[in-house]
């Protein structure tokens, strides 16, 4: 019920300005977001890499109105890359880029995005590390694949995000499931018609289900975005049908979510990779994440309470 609620305010600029003005608001966005400034975000990257977790990170700024902003989140991205090589952590963090963050919903928005997504995976050669274009809402999905396959040509490692609610993915899936190609599959976070996705939770598994073992059975590398229990079950049993061996595929939670279950991965001898945000911008991240789990909201109403 909440959630349909939490996902249209995440687009409110009212609600925006309410929720970031609020000083008690501060300690639950710090369990979803490693702080405001890169320095937070490179400590959360050693802390984690040093537990055996590798990382990928994104600069929140999705929210933009023009191109000087644009320029501005594609810098953010090479100052980071930069700092990620200075500190040798190239082989353990990549980076996760909002195309809507590099420009792509103004006028002219697809070439201006695929230049500052092409920069920022030229500067993640460098270090030795790459680029994963997350995946935004339904109407941004072919200029995002164009773009993938465009950076592909160069950047083949660069790896794209489908979500299993989508009507399209499964067909997506099966046009990624190709040698060097690295897709990350979610269930899907914006709010989106019953004309393009399904809405019912159960639907939405077993379509993540019917794709995971798509991807699974190609020749790609999986990355399976989730913190579901069953997904990660399933991704292992799959595994072990098609004779995957752990460096062919790889699982990826959130920061601050499932932390213990990060780790246990990790112990085991799984490729875990968290997925790190960062910056100031959090507001329309921090309510994706309250919208889909009530006790994440429980948790955030109680710091209203117990102060
Ligand atoms: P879901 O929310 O259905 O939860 C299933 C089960 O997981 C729960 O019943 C519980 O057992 C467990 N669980 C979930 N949250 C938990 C918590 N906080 N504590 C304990 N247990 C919990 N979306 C998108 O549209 N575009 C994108 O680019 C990305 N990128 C992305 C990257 C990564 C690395 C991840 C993990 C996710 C995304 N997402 C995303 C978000 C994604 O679409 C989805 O909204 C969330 O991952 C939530 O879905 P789950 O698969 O985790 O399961």
């Amino acid at each position: 019920m909440l959630g349909p609620v939490l996902l249209a305010a995440s687009r409110s600029d009212r609600m925006r300005r309410l929720v970031s003005r609020t000083p008690l608001t501060r300690p639950v966005v710090d369990r979803f977001v490693a702080g405001d400034a890169l320095s937070g975000a490179l400590d959360a990257v050693q802390a984690l890499t040093a537990d055996g977790i590798d990382v990928t990170l994104d600069h929140l700024g999705e929210d933009i109105t023009d191109a000087a902003q644009a320029r501005a989140n594609r810098d953010a991205y090479l100052a980071l890359l930069d700092a990620l090589g200075h500190k040798g952590l190239g082989k353990r963090a990549e980076v996760s880029v909002k195309l809507s963050a590099f420009g792509q919903s103004l006028p002219g928005g697809h070439d201006l995005a695929s230049a500052g997504a092409r920069r920022v995976a030229e500067a993640a050669a460098e270090i030795g590390t790459t680029v994963t274009l997350d995946m935004e809402d339904h109407t941004t999905v072919d200029s995002t694949l164009a773009i993938l396959a465009d950076l592909r040509r160069d950047f083949p490692s660069t790896g794209a995000v489908l979500q299993a609610y989508l009507f399209r993915t499964e067909d997506d899936a099966r046009a990624l499931a190709v040698e060097g190609s690295r897709v990350r599959l979610v269930k899907g976070a914006y709010k989106e018609p019953a004309s393009v996705a399904y809405q019912g939770k159960d639907d939405v598994d077993l379509a993540y289900a019917r794709a995971l073992g798509i991807l699974m059975a190609g020749d790609g590398y999986p990355m399976i975005g989730s913190h579901d229990p069953r997904m990660i079950e399933l991704a292992l049993q799959l595994a072990d049908k098609h004779d995957r061996t752990p460096d062919t595929y790889e699982f990826q939670m959130l920061y601050g979510i499932r932390d213990g279950e990060q780790h246990r991965l990790a112990a085991e001898g799984h490729r875990i990779r968290a997925y790190v945000p960062y910056g100031a911008d959090w507001y329309g991240y921090f309510m994706r994440r309250l919208a889909e789990r009530p006790a994440n909201l429980a948790f955030f109403l109680r710091s209203f309470t117990t102060r």
